[in-house]
């Protein structure tokens, strides 16, 4: 059996040996017939501006420019017969034929549009995020696209930064198995498959961590805290096999990531032994000239020279290369190292053996069908996260009459969240429509709109800007108020749905607090108020601290922005037929004061200690976070058996396994995700407080108990030690085993010399 699996590796190894030799031999041949402005040209993505243009440039003069050879790659082209046009240009009027590539940002779905990524990683289930770019990349490849800038995978502690929203919050564990799976979704098992996408991993680097939250700034973070707290989201993502890279808009060390040849050269093309495309962020090159690294062609040669490949919409490469080869600023080689890496990717993508591979106008038919939907309604179930559940108040009997309040609880454009550039907001599903669809008689459903997302025009100026999101409504505050509180009088339950418009968070989305809008929290305590029991649907692009609307809420189901069949996945959790099982990735603060605000933080010196002045600690709040890292509560109870080890102690070389039993000691069927944590007792740089190893999604049925089982050897014990090498270090670990980080059964065993 062995010798056939090692005969079946080398006859593969070999395979892909071959199959290498045959695109260098191909992309050499191809080269030597190119001028230097056609190598140029390649080095070249535009965007004609439709979609959504997230610079203050777009392209030009486009036809003319791909006709002259000018173009590598096109995005914001979407659907088969305008991606059909350019193509047709670039195949048949260029000199060499060589075909273009179309990108876009396909983040958390195409048109069929998912949870945001941020509610996608709540359902820590790899399997189905995997699937999710399954569908994505088959829904993008029937309307012409074969390159999606996604995943997004820049680890977040601050919530501020509205682009929490894009990504898998603020655990690089969790994040790495968050990246590859979406890897690996995208790109199938052949890059050349008409329905898979080359993905693009993105913002390298630490693009995740601006000072202050407020988006584009700069990010300053040490060596150890680099590699152990935020880089292994885009190993994980470099070893699955990404075929594309994107930098990111911030410095890292004072160098703008885009001209950081350490970044790009040093540590992922030779540390990490990437080999694919590496491609800017919008305009980042031409921003480094804000960034005062000096003038567009002493940036440009800089970024090339530092390991860029593609310039995404600023045209720096192609305005200013040839000055600077000419000057000697740059070499050919730089030159023909960047032409390259693009047509390589051309070429893994199938398009030189048929630049029309993905360019099918009878796969219309694969966009937006039922099962994608179907699916689309599912994942969003999973992405929920149930923060509190007093009394069992939720799942709602479908007898049981409803008041249904707030801004976003008849609302469609808001549904798809921030990043959804292809979807249609009109398509999706409001919570009315979903719990109309499902309760027992449509009169048991009474709607008040109740409050506006903002009263503050200047905000939802700024949320409005891709389409109407935040409408302030004509009548007062108060007469709206009024009418929500006397439907909730008359009701059983009130559900409120509350939370930010899509375009609160996102890009250039930062805010400094938050909380929910001063229209809501009041529209909130005029329905606590009531006495009758209040359940709070929240959707939102980021944590937001709750701590002024927690304790009146009979639940708070917490749903993100859920997407295209928002409202039919709520309408199923608040009636049950699904029963939550999402944790947050991401810690909700106590007060925006406290951020950031992580489970893993350190323990410092001076431990918290109530009784002791002169400890850690906030004299207004707790140091903690409202709801933890891990949380989410179910239908039914979960309990957690003492951890079992089996041994005391183990070598470098060796193995323990540490198991816990889950018993759903409920009444209901539902999911839990066992978490296993480890605590480094002592090393030779201070640890975080525990940190994320391991976890299992479950799925029990009531009263059902399972042995759950976690190898853990010396890989899930290193980090990377002053001296940079990636070392466990022989002492004392603890393991933490439960349903959330902070409510965990532990053990102790000891890694010998
Ligand atoms: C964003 C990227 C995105 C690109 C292209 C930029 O502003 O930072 O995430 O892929 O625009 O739309």
């Amino acid at each position: 059996m062995k010798k056939t699996l090692l005969i079946a590796a080398v006859f593969f190894s070999g395979q892909l040996i071959a199959q290498d030799a045959k695109m260098n031999a191909f992309i050499t041949g191809l080269m030597s017939k190119m001028t230097l402005e056609e190598k140029i040209g390649q080095l070249n993505l535009i965007t004609p501006g439709s979609g959504i243009p997230t610079g203050s440039v777009v392209s030009t003069d486009v036809e003319g420019k791909i006709k002259s050879g000018k173009v590598g790659g096109m995005f914001g082209v979407i659907g088969a017969e305008k991606v059909r046009q350019a193509q047709d240009m670039a195949v048949n009027s260029t000199r060499l034929k060589i075909p273009l590539m179309f990108g876009s940002d396909v983040i958390h779905g195409h048109k069929t549009i998912f949870p945001i990524p941020l509610g996608i990683s709540c359902s820590w289930d790899t399997a189905l995020i995997r699937q999710s770019a399954i569908v994505a990349a088959e829904e993008a490849t029937a309307d012409g696209l074969n390159w999606v800038f996604s995943p997004m995978v820049d680890v977040a502690r601050d919530p501020r930064w509205g682009r929490v929203s894009e990504g898998s919050g603020e655990d690089p564990f969790l994040g790495a198995q968050i990246a590859t799976a979406m890897v690996k979704g995208y790109q199938g098992t052949s890059l050349s498959d008409k329905k898979t996408v080359l993905a693009c991993v993105k913002h390298f680097a630490l693009y995740g961590a601006p000072e202050g939250g407020r988006d584009y700034n700069s990010v300053d973070i040490n060596r150890t805290r680099m590699f152990n707290d935020y880089l292994a989201p885009y190993k994980a993502a470099v070893d699955a096999g990404v075929a594309s890279v994107m930098t990111s808009f911030n410095d890292i060390d004072g160098v703008p990531a885009t001209g950081n040849k350490w970044l790009l050269t040093d540590l992922l093309r030779r540390d990490w032994k990437f080999n694919g495309m590496i491609v800017s962020d919008y305009t980042s090159v031409n921003e480094m000239v804000n960034h005062r690294l000096g003038n567009l062609q002493e940036v440009s040669a800089q970024s090339i020279r530092a390991g860029l490949d593609m310039d995404m919409v600023g045209e720096g490469f192609l305005t200013t290369l040839k000055k600077s080869l000419d000057e000697k600023k740059i070499t050919l080689a730089d030159i023909d190292r960047a032409c390259r890496k693009v047509l390589e990717a051309k070429y893994k993508a199938g398009l030189f053996e048929d630049p029309y591979r993905y360019i099918d106008e009878n796969r219309k038919n694969e966009i937006l069908t039922q099962s994608k939907r179907d699916f689309a309604r599912m994942i969003a179930a999973q992405s929920f996260v149930l923060l509190k559940n007093n009394a069992n108040a939720l799942p709602i009997k479908k007898t049981q009459r409803i008041a249904l309040v707030g801004p976003l609880a008849n609302d469609r454009s808001n549904m798809l969240g921030t990043w959804a550039v292809s979807g249609d907001p009109q398509l999706s599903v409001s919570v009315m429509e979903g719990l109309l669809k499902q309760t027992a008689s449509p009169v048991n459903i009474a709607y008040a709109k109740g409050a506006n997302i903002t009263d503050d025009p200047s905000l939802a100026k700024q949320a409005n800007v891709f389409g109407m999101r935040a409408e302030i409504d004509e009548r007062t505050p108060a007469a709206m108020l009024e009418e929500a509180v006397a439907i909730a009088r008359s009701s059983d339950v009130v559900v409120v749905v509350v939370g930010e418009a899509s375009e609160m968070s996102g890009e250039a989305a930062s805010r400094s607090d938050i909380t929910l809008p001063a229209s809501q929290v009041r529209l909130l305590h005029a329905l606590y108020a009531t006495g009758k029991p209040v359940v709070v649907v929240i959707m939102s692009g980021r944590p937001l601290a709750l701590t002024n609307i927690v304790d009146g809420a009979s639940a708070i189901l917490h749903t993100w922005h859920a997407g295209i069949e928002a409202g039919n996945a709520i309408a199923d959790a608040v009636y049950g037929a699904v029963n939550p099982s999402g944790k947050l990735s991401m810690s909700f603060p106590y007060s925006v004061g406290q951020v950031p605000v992580y489970y893993a933080q350190k323990t410092t010196g001076r431990p918290m200690d109530p009784n002791n002045k002169f400890s850690t600690k906030y004299m207004d709040v707790p140091n903690g976070p409202l709801f933890p890292f891990g949380h989410g509560l179910s239908y039914t109870q979960f309990t957690f058996s003492d951890v079992q080890l089996s041994a005391s102690s183990m070598t470098a070389a060796g193995a323990i396994t540490a198991s816990v039993t889950v018993t759903n000691s409920g009444f209901r069927d539902g999911a839990e995700v066992v978490q296993l944590y480890i605590e480094d007792k002592v090393r030779s740089i201070t640890p975080p407080s525990k940190e994320l190893k391991g976890f299992q999604k479950i799925m029990l049925k009531a009263g059902e108990s399972r042995t759950v089982r976690f190898t853990i050897d010396a890989s899930v014990l290193k980090f990377w030690n002053a001296d940079m090498k990636f070392v466990a270090e022989p002492g004392a670990f603890g393991v933490g085993i439960g349903g959330s980080s902070a409510d965990l059964k532990t053990a102790l065993f000891t890694l010998t010399k």
